[in-house]
């Protein structure tokens, strides 16, 4: 009866959490999230960061869609409840006006990220459960702390405009959501072949999270070098 509630070691929820903690930790302690923590975002990375979210979640949700009734998938299909796309594009409407499309690209670490999640949709459907995991879990656990922190760090309107992203409406309860997506995955059929590649591919996920985020750093580090306006950056995600 408390299946779903205690949960063993050889279970997908725990191998994802133990495999990913190492680079969990490395994603955590970098200068930007120290800075970030403390209130002190700029502005122009925090919109770099919102367009390459954009990019991953079209792709992630693309290929989701694609996979919804995929046996392999399926137990994990809520869009009401985790998909982003759209908040993205409203948020991104707000930082760039009604325009904002046709100012978007996508970067070069973004576009790596993007490939190999339709990679995955296409080829080998059962890695998207490590992609999904790591992006949507990871927004269900820090998502809070950081929209209060760049709501007053970037001075957003109390009203959640630009920030949509990091407000899930339809979830009451994060912590109640998680277990039920930890034992959705924990239900999937699959080997422990399987399970490990799952972990692997979700280290990857982290390790494109973080070449993302170190791509649009050094995009914005070097139009603040240059005293150029940030929308002249290249290799950036908006140009
Ligand atoms: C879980 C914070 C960056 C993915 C968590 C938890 C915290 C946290 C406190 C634990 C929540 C809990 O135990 O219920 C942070 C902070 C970050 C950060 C402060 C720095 C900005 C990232 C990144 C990713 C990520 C870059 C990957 C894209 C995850 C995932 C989980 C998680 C997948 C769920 C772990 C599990 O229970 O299986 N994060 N995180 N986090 N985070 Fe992060």
């Amino acid at each position: 009866w408390m299946d779903g509630f205690l949960f063993q070691p050889e279970d997908l929820s725990e191998m994802l959490a133990a495999g990913t903690k190492q680079i969990h930790e490395k994603a955590e302690n970098t200068q930007f999230v120290k800075d970030f923590l403390r209130g002190r975002i700029r502005k122009e990375l925090f919109k770099l960061g919102a367009v390459a979210l954009y990019y991953t979640y079209t792709a992630l949700e693309e290929e989701i869609e694609r996979n919804k009734d995929h046996p392999h998938f399926a137990p994990l299909y809520f869009p009401a409840e985790l998909h982003r796309h759209e908040a993205l594009a409203r948020d991104l409407e707000y930082f760039y006006g009604p325009e904002w499309k046709s100012h978007a690209s996508c970067s070069k670490a973004t576009q790596q990220y993007v490939d190999r999640i339709h990679q995955v949709g296409q080829e080998d459907p059962v890695l998207l459960v490590a992609h999904a995991y790591t992006r949507y879990m990871g927004d269900l656990s820090g998502g809070q702390v950081l929209k209060k922190v760049a709501q007053r760090a970037l001075k957003l309107p109390p009203t959640g405009e630009g920030l949509e992203f990091y407000q899930f409406d339809a979830i009451h309860s994060a912590k109640a959501f998680k277990q039920l997506y930890r034992s959705r995955m924990n239900e999937l059929e699959v080997d422990m072949e399987t399970k490990k590649r799952l972990v692997d591919e979700a280290v990857k996920a982290f390790l494109f999270n973080i070449e993302v985020r170190g791509q649009a750093e050094g995009a914005v580090e070097d139009v603040l070098d240059a005293g150029m306006p940030v929308h002249g950056a290249m290799g950036g995600d908006i140009s």
